[in-house]
């Protein structure tokens, strides 16, 4: 299934003798996989990074696919009966559900940057975090102790495995093993849970006097305006429990009156507005 064909036997030795690095660089890419139930992992080979792995977090499932079944084999008789693996090509759609991580070690390098790039975005959609050890293309040229063909080695650079990477919704950082060997850790960006305001409009209520609102309306800070607004603040009715909340002037509800409809939200937290949230005009009025 490969263009190659990988020889298991002897496949170990032969890496300790050609690599530099090979050892260090499977012990940073285990170390860096945080706990978890489940993993993916891409280009397993014989398992050498799944038997590290596995040494740390026993009963964690494991899911290996790799092109060449001959090195499958191997890994099949060196790992525990409960690892999965397939003979699938890194370009073909992975295995379906989700993963705590996804890893990959000395493989990825065998497809194109294209390939590489579309392979990061099929691994955001399927796990949290991607660690990935490889040969990468040096910054200095005279750095590259690591033979590749060129043709079935194809590495890529850091700072462009870096941006495919982001690209790909991870923050990523890379870490040099040598210069032509790096593992890169990557977290998928999970924007800040922000739910938005229960009834809260885009911009002050209409009847805030229009210094306030413009000034408002002008400052983009959710923090700074809600600040600003509550120092400002000095011609509205209290509300129960204190303190002036952005009710407008005209406001019916007095210290220690409740109207039936006013959501039970608004005055219950009249004073606790969380900076997140743009400013304070909660209420619902009848
Ligand atoms: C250098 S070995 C690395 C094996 C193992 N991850 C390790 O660290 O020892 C590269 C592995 O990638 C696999 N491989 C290469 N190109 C592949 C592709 N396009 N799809 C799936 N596996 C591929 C090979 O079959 C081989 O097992």
């Amino acid at each position: 299934m490969t263009d190659y064909e990988w020889e298991p036997d002897g496949y170990l030795e032969q890496m300790q003798a050609e690599l530099p690095g090979y050892e260090e660089l499977q012990d940073t890419v285990a170390a860096a996989i945080p706990v978890g139930k489940r993993f993916l992992e891409l280009g397993t080979g014989t398992g050498e990074t799944a038997l590290r792995v596995l040494a740390r977090m026993p009963g964690a499932a494991w899911v290996g696919i790799d092109a060449s079944e001959a090195m499958l084999a191997q890994a099949r008789e060196r790992l525990p009966a409960s690892v999965e693996l397939r003979v699938t090509r890194l370009q073909d759609p992975l295995p379906e559900g989700s993963f705590d991580a996804v890893v990959s070690a000395l493989a990825v390098h065998h497809l194109d940057g294209l390939e590489k790039r579309e392979l990061f975005a099929r691994v955001a959609t399927a796990a949290p975090v991607f660690v990935l050890g490889d040969v990468v293309v040096p910054e200095q040229p005279e750095d590259a102790v690591i033979e590749i063909d060129g043709v079935y080695d194809t590495p890529s650079s850091v700072p462009e495995q870096l941006d495919w990477l982001r690209e790909a919704g991870f923050r990523a950082e890379a870490r040099l093993i040598r210069p032509d060997l790096a593992v890169f850790v990557a977290r998928r960006y999970e924007p800040p849970h922000r739910p938005p305001p229960a009834h809260a409009p885009s911009a002050a209520r209409v009847d805030e006097p229009p210094a306030i609102r413009d000034e408002v309306a002008k400052d983009t800070s959710p923090v700074r305006r809600y600040r600003r607004f509550r120092g400002r603040r000095d011609h509205g009715p209290a509300l129960e429990g204190g303190g002036s909340r952005g009710l407008g002037p005209k406001s019916p509800v007095r210290k220690g009156q409740t109207p039936a409809a006013l959501t039970t939200k608004s005055v219950a937290k009249p004073r606790r507005i969380p900076s997140n949230i743009s400013h304070v005009t909660t209420t619902v009025w009848p």
